[in-house]
């Protein structure tokens, strides 16, 4: 049990209000810094605006709780900040405004948290960076898999706004030396959207090709950010955040011949595995997946 002390942004959120439970049920301690709080035991909420600095300064050096002042020796340092706030898509906000929060919020958290010497911090970049998601058309990727050495090349305020924020985080950890991770998550699936979404999935395969049939279940994201505040001393790093295998369960080459087709494949893959690979953090984190999909859609069976 690492117990460690967490600054977690956007935990309010889809992704968040799954990831922050598995962290506390790890033995950490979360502090939520979020427009909304989230109701969940155990957590500490900070209502707070990721787009302004001073608000992120003044909530890297908070307490987390009124606890925290009973010991009488001030205020605890936070061992890694997870920063998850975000517009989680284009076609929300106008895209000026997706831009701006995302890359300012960005740079506003790490900006803070190196200032005050948090030396782990893990950012949530997206698969959009990849560029297919928010094309305008079709768009083929340049190889299959969409591995982490990939030239992203998005074409959306959104895609763009993550390739920025890694960007940043590179800078930062450039000149402080410290741990920044960022995580390319996957299309982010909490455990009632498997019925509800995946026999669609399965009837019409097409609708998945902008994710490149990918998906991360939410629990699943947590176990990967919990690897990520485990594993120390890789300084800048990208990671593909996704379950394994391709979703629905058609395999890699026949899916590429289908709806990419013609594209070059950089290697050849095993047969589960997925178009949009998560070899990186299996072999680097030692993610295993917990929660594969065919377990939770009724009617399917689940082999692994
Ligand atoms: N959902 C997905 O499929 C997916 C896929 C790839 C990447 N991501 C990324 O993962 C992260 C979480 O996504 P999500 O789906 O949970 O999004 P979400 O919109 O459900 O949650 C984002 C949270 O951030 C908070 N927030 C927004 N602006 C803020 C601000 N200015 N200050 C403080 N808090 C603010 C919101 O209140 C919300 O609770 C985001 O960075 C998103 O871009 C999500």
């Amino acid at each position: 049990m690492t117990n460690k002390r967490i600054l977690f942004t956007g935990g309010s959120g889809k992704a968040g209000k799954h990831v922050v439970p598995y962290l506390l049920d790890m033995g950490h301690r979360v502090m939520n810094v979020d427009l909304e709080p989230l109701d969940h035991p155990g957590v500490d909420n900070l209502i707070a605006d990721v787009t302004d600095s001073g608000q992120m300064f003044d909530a890297m050096s908070s307490y987390a709780g009124r606890d925290e002042l009973e010991a009488g020796t001030g205020v605890p340092h936070f061992d890694a900040v997870v920063h998850f706030a975000a517009i989680p898509r284009i076609l929300i906000k106008p895209d000026n405004e997706t831009f701006r929060i995302n890359t300012i919020g960005t740079y506003n958290v790490i900006e803070a948290a190196v200032k005050f010497g948090v030396k782990k911090i893990i950012i949530a970049s997206s698969e959009t960076t990849y560029g297919i998601c928010f094309a305008d058309g079709q768009i083929n990727p340049h190889y299959l898999p969409l591995d982490e050495d990939y030239d992203v090349d998005p074409m959306d305020s959104y895609g763009m706004s993550k390739v920025v924020n890694e960007k940043t985080a590179r800078a930062f950890q450039r000149r402080s030396g410290y741990d920044i991770y960022a995580l390319r998550i996957g299309n982010v699936i909490e455990p009632h959207e498997y019925a509800e979404l995946f026999p669609g999935f399965i009837e019409d395969p097409a609708v998945r090709r902008r994710n490149a049939f990918n998906y991360v279940d939410a629990r699943d994201l947590g176990q990967i950010v919990d690897l990520c505040i485990g594993k120390d001393g890789l300084g800048f790093e990208i990671f593909n955040a996704a379950n394994d295998g391709n979703a629905p369960d058609i395999s890699s080459k026949e899916l590429a011949e289908r709806f990419f087709p013609g594209v070059p494949f950089k290697r050849e893959l095993k047969p589960d595995e997925g178009l949009y690979s998560n070899l990186k953090i299996r072999e680097v984190l030692g993610f295993e997946e917990q929660h594969n999909w065919k377990n939770y859609v009724p009617g399917v069976r689940a082999d692994g």
